[in-house]
């Protein structure tokens, strides 16, 4: 087994569903409390060990270059002021040079397209990829799990994906994999195949993949077909299908924590209400406030 030493992190995507919220904004910048999406994407990351972050990014995007940036003007004036704090949380969104790379995907043509413009900044690794979109709050970083969980396997390569059980009827929105068997652990099995979002009378299963991935590398070699997919977008679930096929093992893990979609309305607001309710400053106050509003919609 190789060290994942990679992450890709696709936000090349429109964010249709935030408008007009992202019309000149990336949906990444929105912020789960104090942070942008995205930020939670990046500590996770690298809390997990990874070295380098591969951003693929599109139009309107520079927000997000921007934010992993130096600033030096803010910088310098918050530490002639004495703003200690607001300085090292400032700080703590600066990697040293070279921990992230800029690949363009110039037309939105699909998560599986995404992945593969970066093709050439993976090189010949195994990697992983975070869609930022999902936000795991927990005690142990997601990725983390899924490498402890890699690192112990005695395969040659892997396909190793973060899942989730899902309601039937919201197979149609997930990649959902089929299960070969499941392990003696009982919370990882091996996998037979991958559908991109089948209807819930052709879902193999109900184990939705959400947004974390250990990929063997061979998936690029798939990808580099083109082949479009479901809805007409070239889709990573059909390359891990096919690195399935060539019998690279793959294996589904449900990780520990609760997942927040980022990227649907619904799943943003319990996300900032979630992660607020968690801040050791804000969430003692906020509690009772919540309440009361829950209440009053109620009555
Ligand atoms: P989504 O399916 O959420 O699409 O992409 P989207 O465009 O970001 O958002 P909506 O549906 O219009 O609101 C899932 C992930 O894949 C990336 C997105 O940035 C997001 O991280 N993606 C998707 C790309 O980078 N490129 C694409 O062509 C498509």
């Amino acid at each position: 087994m190789r060290r994942i030493r990679k992450a890709v992190l696709p936000v090349a995507g429109l964010g249709t569903r935030f408008l007009p919220a992202t019309k000149a904004m990336p949906k990444e910048m929105l912020t789960v409390v104090d942070r942008p999406v995205i930020q939670h994407a990046v500590q996770e990351a690298l809390a997990s060990g990874i070295e380098q972050l591969i951003f693929v990014t599109g139009r309107g995007k520079t927000a997000i270059e921007d934010h992993f940036d130096h600033a030096f003007e803010l910088e310098a004036t918050l530490a002639a002021r004495g703003k200690t704090d607001a300085l090292q949380t400032v700080e703590a969104t600066n990697f040293p040079p070279g921990t992230i790379a800029y690949v363009r995907q110039q037309e939105p043509l699909g998560l599986g397209h995404a992945v593969w413009c970066a093709r050439h900044v993976i090189g010949d690794e195994p990697f992983a990829v975070l869609l930022p979109d999902d936000i795991i709050l927990g005690d142990q970083p997601c990725l983390a799990q899924l490498l402890e969980v890699y690192n112990g396997l005695d395969a040659p390569g892997a396909n190793l994906i973060g899942v989730e059980g899902v309601e039937p009827e919201m197979t149609r929105k997930f990649g959902v994999l089929d299960i070969d068997h499941w392990h003696e652990d009982g919370v990882s099995f091996t996998a037979k195949g991958i559908v991109e979002k089948p209807e819930p009378e052709d879902a193999p299963s109900n184990m939705a993949v959400f947004g974390r991935y250990i990929l063997d590398n061979s998936v690029l070699k798939h990808l580099d077909r083109q082949e479009s997919g479901a809805g007409g977008e070239i889709q990573l679930t059909d390359a891990i299908d096919a690195s399935i096929r060539d019998g690279v093992e793959t294996l589904g893990h449900l990780c520990e924590g609760r997942r927040f979609d980022c990227g649907s309305k619904e799943g943003f607001v319990l996300a900032n209400v979630a992660y607020a309710l968690n801040d050791g400053v804000i969430g003692p106050g906020l509690k009772p406030a919540i309440k009361a509003l829950v209440d009053d919609e109620r009555s």
